[in-house]
């Protein structure tokens, strides 16, 4: 018994040892363009599925989600925060996304975990998830109600066309949850939506982006 428990003191001491050197010496790499190995992707991915998972059971969805008006409003808001990152129905890949580790997923497609979506989308976007580039918008002052609504749009994304796509935000109010009032100081003179195509969105400055 007393060997066993210092074989297990032994590992301990060599375990403790083993992680500060891999701390401590730099080598480390976290650099955002080499992805992880095998194993440290499972480990964070495992703990990041359970974690939403559990959270996300006690999350209740509002009965109205395919409700037009919350599509409506959720698309403007989409357009204006999110498309950079996750995209939408026509557009291939943004220069963000290509850089990002983990890679934003592409919402203009259907969800590769349909299972209790509209919740688990909800605390997601609510909270947002921790050294991923995925903010938690409430704390960008984002209100619940419309959280939702953007969580109603995400439904019916995937079912769009990139014309009906950019009809539904140019049938907008835009950007516009609530919360931080002064649009203008946050995103620049309109305040507005982009809604031109995508592709054509963004580069159209030759003096300001031009890489
Ligand atoms: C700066 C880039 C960035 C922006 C902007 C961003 N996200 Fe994300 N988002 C991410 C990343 C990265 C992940 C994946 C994190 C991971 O894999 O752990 C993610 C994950 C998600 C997921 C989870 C998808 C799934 O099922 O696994 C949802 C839903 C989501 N984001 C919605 C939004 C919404 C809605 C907005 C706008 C209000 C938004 N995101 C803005 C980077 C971003």
């Amino acid at each position: 018994m007393k060997r066993f428990l210092m074989g297990v003191l032994a590992t301990l001491v060599v375990g403790v040892a083993i992680g500060a050197a891999v701390v401590y010496s730099g080598t480390f790499d976290v650099s955002a363009d080499t992805p992880h190995s095998p194993l440290v992707h499972r480990l964070i991915e495992t703990t990041r599925e359970r974690a939403i998972e559990r959270r996300a059971r006690e999350v209740a969805a509002p009965a109205n989600l395919a409700d037009a008006e919350r599509v409506r409003r959720g698309a403007g808001n989409y357009a204006a925060m999110c498309m950079e990152c996750h995209l939408a129905p026509g557009q291939a890949n943004s220069e963000i996304r290509m850089g990002l580790y983990p890679a934003p997923p592409d919402l203009a497609r259907p969800a590769s975990t349909p299972e209790n979506i509209a919740a688990r989308q909800f605390w997601i976007i609510k909270h947002g998830i921790k050294a991923t580039g995925m903010p938690a918008w409430s704390k960008g002052g984002i209100e619940d109600e419309a959280i939702w609504d953007m969580v109603a749009f995400l439904q019916q994304m995937p079912a769009l066309t990139p014309g009906q796509y950019l009809a539904l935000v140019e049938s907008s109010d835009g950007h516009s949850h609530g919360g931080i009032t002064d649009m203008k100081d946050m995103h620049g003179e309109s305040g507005g939506t982009p809604t031109a195509p995508p592709k054509a969105r963004g580069h159209d400055n030759s003096d300001g982006h031009a890489h």
